[in-house]
């Protein structure tokens, strides 16, 4: 069966699934009561309160190393302001996939079906998400970081060229990622209110993108073969690794006055940082497992990016 007739009759034999109809009718609900306008929420432009980190120090990837002990307070936060700026910029490139993504799987859906609704609550939800993360990141004062150039091709390719449940994989382990590290930030008393305030949007709203990623997944699993899901189960770990490969930008430590070389070795060996990743994708491991997408070589990579 070609891509294309997948993706027919995927839309076809998701309309006739009446729980996965009332599931989504729920999820629209959801977005209804809680959505927020980060315009409303974030006051652009109050000044930037200098004693606050970019992110919780715990989720630094020098914390913890002979590094961190060697640095002074401003430049502790001034390397936190530019990773969590180079984690939100990778949030945006992976948005602007799953927008593209999304609309792809949505392409031939019937337009009154509450799938394809909420598939455009999503796509509102997600330009939303990344203007107030480039926004944030200008008022930081920091880069607009990319991804390495081959990282940037590889995800022009997949995007363009996903099965439907590859998609969907990739969608939610990037949200799944970023989750767990907000819901820190959000809360940390040290942490700037711009993060804190970005991070309680995200997190609040992207809980029904990941609801809906999984339903999606789980609908998607069921009509495949034993090849294509070892296939996609590979190529969703592959993206994983290459989205937190991603997260931290490596120039973030030449631009706070660090050793770029020294600052990577440190980062590589940071036994702290792995086991924060490790517990932060214990429910997502969980949930790939039980849809099917945890083969070896996938196991392999997730234990290579300390995601297992
Ligand atoms: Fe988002
Ligand atoms: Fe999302």
């Amino acid at each position: 069966m070609s891509v294309l007739q997948q993706y027919r009759s995927d839309a076809g034999q998701f309309r006739t699934s009446v729980d996965s109809d009332r599931e989504f009718a729920r999820l629209i609900e959801s977005a209804e009561e809680l959505s927020y306008d980060p315009d409303q929420e974030i006051d652009w432009d109050a000044p930037l309160d200098d004693t606050k980190y970019g992110l919780n120090p715990q989720w630094s990837t020098l914390y913890g190393t002979h590094l961190w002990d060697r640095m002074v307070e401003s430049q502790r936060i001034a390397l936190t302001r530019h990773e969590v700026g180079s984690i939100m910029s990778t949030g945006i490139w992976f948005e602007t996939m799953l927008q593209h993504m999304i609309l792809r799987a949505q392409y031939s859906a019937d337009y009154g079906d509450s799938a394809f609704r909420f598939s455009l609550i999503e796509i509102a939800d997600e330009c939303r998400h990344s203007l107030m993360f480039s926004k944030t990141c200008s008022k930081m004062g920091v880069p607009h970081y990319r991804p390495l150039r081959a990282f940037h091709e590889l995800g022009r390719a997949f995007k363009t060229l996903s099965s439907p449940e590859m998609s969907f994989g990739a969608i939610l382990v990037a949200e799944e990622i970023l989750d767990i590290m907000q819901r820190d930030w959000m809360r940390g008393d040290d942490v700037l209110e711009e993060v804190r305030t970005t991070s309680k949007i995200h997190v609040l709203e992207e809980a029904r993108h990941m609801k809906y990623a999984r339903l999606e997944i789980i609908e998607r699993m069921k009509s495949i073969g034993a090849a294509r899901r070892n296939t996609s189960a590979t190529v969703i770990a592959v993206v994983a690794s290459v989205i937190v490969e991603s997260l931290v930008n490596h120039e973030v430590y030449t631009n706070v006055g660090l050793d770029k070389t020294e600052s990577v070795k440190a980062k590589r060996a940071n036994t702290h940082h792995q086991d924060l990743m490790r517990m932060s994708c214990v429910h997502l491991m969980d949930f790939l497992s039980e849809a099917g997408l945890l083969n070896r070589p996938a196991m392999s990579l997730y234990r290579a990016s300390h995601m297992l």
